[in-house]
This record gives structure tokens, sequence and C-alpha cells, in this order.
């Protein structure tokens, strides 16, 4: 039997170095089975993350980052000891790319493969076996770090909340979305230790059920005072008052404040807005793009319409053949967001102002 303890200690990605492996908590099976995964190939690692085995934007670059330092290894393992860099260098270009490609919308991926990179390019005069050392100690870096950020939005989260508040949450931005804590779910972890007695709502989140299948499985377990609700019920909690906060995580925040979440999200934020309740998006330093003006600009993940139709159904739940729509995100305007919360401090708009400020 899980508690708040043994939830918080669940690793959902690690590297096993001495044996060249990441081990991974298979996300697809919860709630119905606790079981680890063995990765040590980049392809492996490429279809943990397409295939949500691992998901949730800081996991995901843990992840992409323990998976690019194994690919580095093998590479090195395979040309001389004094090896050229430069030779080794495109072979690891290659696996950055490959690895790139697995998903398109949380930007942790593309900015952990790429503090890995600058790693490698910074220790390049070093022989390969120093620069795959470097690496390791990058990639785990990545991972503590982010133990110390979800701690720090708990704190910034928590001062934005009361006791007894009713809150409710979209898609799983927890524990087994980071190293630790979660982003949204962080203040909820901290209020509990602090005798806050929070209420939180789970919107189920379809089509893949993430706050359904994650988000309850670790405040019940948790012993947080957690209702399931499916998505379409947010408007009638909401409407009966039991609501005072709005808590979500995100996968990309834009320059001007528009943040790309689970899809599903931006819905949520206009009818916060429509019944007058806050609306806190959760974002680590490395989810904020200031590459991108504004969510325009974000590529959204488009998933195989089998998800909606019949993924987790034992029959389909649609004809045959049917046309469906399945993009894995949707962004939420700048204007329905109440607060940025960063490990760094709270931003308020106009976030094209407070933002850069954050990424200090
Ligand atoms: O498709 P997923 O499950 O990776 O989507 C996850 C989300 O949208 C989370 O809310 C987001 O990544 C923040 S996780 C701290």
């Amino acid at each position: 039997m899980l508690n708040s303890e043994s939830i918080l200690a669940i690793q959902s990605v690690r590297l096993d170095h001495v044996n060249n492996a990441i081990i991974l908590l298979d996300q697809t099976l919860i709630p119905n089975e606790t079981k680890y995964l063995t990765l040590t190939t980049q392809e492996e690692v490429w279809e943990a993350i397409y295939e949500l085995r691992v998901r949730g934007a800081p996991a995901i670059g843990i992840a992409a980052g323990f998976g690019l330092y194994l690919a580095a290894k093998n590479i090195a393992a395979n040309l001389e000891p004094t090896g050229a860099f430069d030779v080794f260098y495109t072979s690891f270009q290659q696996a950055k790319a490959y690895l790139a490609s697995s998903r398109p919308t949380a930007v942790n991926l593309f900015w952990a493969l790429d503090r890995l990179d600058a790693c490698a390019k910074a220790n390049a005069h070093l022989p390969l076996a120093e620069i795959v050392s470097a690496l390791r100690l990058e990639a785990q870096s990545i991972r503590d770090e982010d133990e110390q950020v979800c701690k720090s939005l708990g704190e910034y989260g928590l001062s934005l909340l009361k006791p007894q508040m009713g809150l409710l949450t979209h898609c799983n931005a927890g524990t087994l979305a980071t190293a630790r804590y979660g982003t949204a779910t962080a203040p909820m972890y901290l209020g509990q230790e602090r005798g806050y007695h929070f209420r939180v709502f789970a919107d189920e989140t379809r089509p893949l059920l993430q706050g359904g299948r994650l988000t309850t499985f670790e405040l019940q377990s948790a012993g947080i005072d957690v209702t399931l609700i499916c998505d379409n019920m947010a408007s009638i909690v909401m409407k009966n008052g039991w609501v005072q906060a709005v808590l979500v995580g995100c996968d990309r925040v834009a320059a001007n404040g528009d943040a790309a979440n689970k899809i599903g999200t931006s819905g949520v934020a206009i009818l916060a807005k429509y019944y007058g309740i806050p609306f806190y998006v959760f974002a680590p330093t490395s989810t904020i793009d200031l590459k991108c003006a504004t969510g325009a600009e974000i590529e959204i993940e488009l998933r195989n319409p089998d998800e909606v139709t019949k993924k987790w159904y034992a029959r389909p739940m649609a004809p045959e053949g049917v046309n469906a729509y399945n993009p894995a995100f949707d962004v939420t305007d700048q204007h329905l967001i109440t607060a940025i919360i960063t490990e760094n401090g709270i931003a308020y708009p106009p976030y094209v102002e407070t933002l850069p400020a954050m990424l200090r």
C-alpha cells in the first residue's frame, strides 16, 4: 500500500549507470500495475517517450537527457579512446536529432538535449571517455535540479492558496511527470504536510486519462482528498462553488505568456475566467521558451485517432473508420492566466515583461 512518503519516493525515471540503463516506470500501466522497464538503446527511449510510458514535460526532458548520454557512451565505445571529437560528434548529433523527433510540444525535451550538446562541445578538447563522464553528470544534474525546482514551485504556489480551498487540476503535473513533487501538485503535497486540507478535483483528461489514471493514483496514495471528475464536469463543480483555484502544469510557455498544456486546459481556463476563479500555470523555467513570441508558434502534437476511438476500451466506442481529431495539447491565452509560477518567483501580467526576469 502506497502512502505520501512512498508515492514521493517513486522515481519515474532514473539512470542505472553501472548497468548502462534507464529504469523507467511504465506510466501506461498505472494504476493497475507498477512496473519498471530497463531501457538500454536510443530506440527504446524514443519509443518510451512517444508511447507515453514516460510523459509530462520535465520527465520527458530527464529521460531524453539520460537517453542521449547512453547513446554517447555507445558511440564512444565503438571508437578509439583517442578518437577524433568530430567523428564522435557527428554520431552524437544524429542521436540527438532522433530523440528530438519523439514528441514536438514539450520544450523540455529540446532544452535537455541542447544542454547535453553544449556540454559535449564545452569538453571537446578532452578524451572521449571524459566527455562521456561529463555528459553523465550533466544528465544527472537535469534530474536532480528538477527536484529542487519542483520544491520551489511548491512554496511559491502554496503562498497563493489558503487552507480548506477546493482546487482543480487537469492532466497530470505530478510527481510521476517530474523528478519529484510535480509542478502543479507540489503545493498540494506541501499543503498536505502543513495541514491545509485541500479538496482536489482531478479532471479525467480525455483521451489518455492522465488525470483519471495518474493524478488520482498519486494524490489518493498520498492521502490527499481527491475527487475524479470527467472533463465535462469542471463547469458544474465551479458553479457549485467548490473550486477556489485552478492549478495546471504546462509543456511550453511563449514569451507573451501563452501556455501550451494538455488538450482541454484552455477550456478549463475559459470556465475559470467566467466563474472568477484564479487560474495558475506552474512552469519550471525549462518550460519557458522565449524564442516563441506567442502560442501560435508552438507546435501542437497530433496523435493517432485510435486513442480517441478505442485505446482504453475493450471494444471500440466509435464506428470503424470515423474521422477523429486528436490534438494532444492546446494553448491557453495569456489573458486567461492569473499568474505563472516558476522556481524563481511568480510572474504576473504583462508576461512579456515579467517572464524574462524569471529566467535569471
Ligand atoms: O501528453 P502528456 O501526458 O505528456 O502531457 C502532459 C501535460 O500536459 C502536463 O500537464 C505537462 O507536461 C506538465 S507536467 C509537470
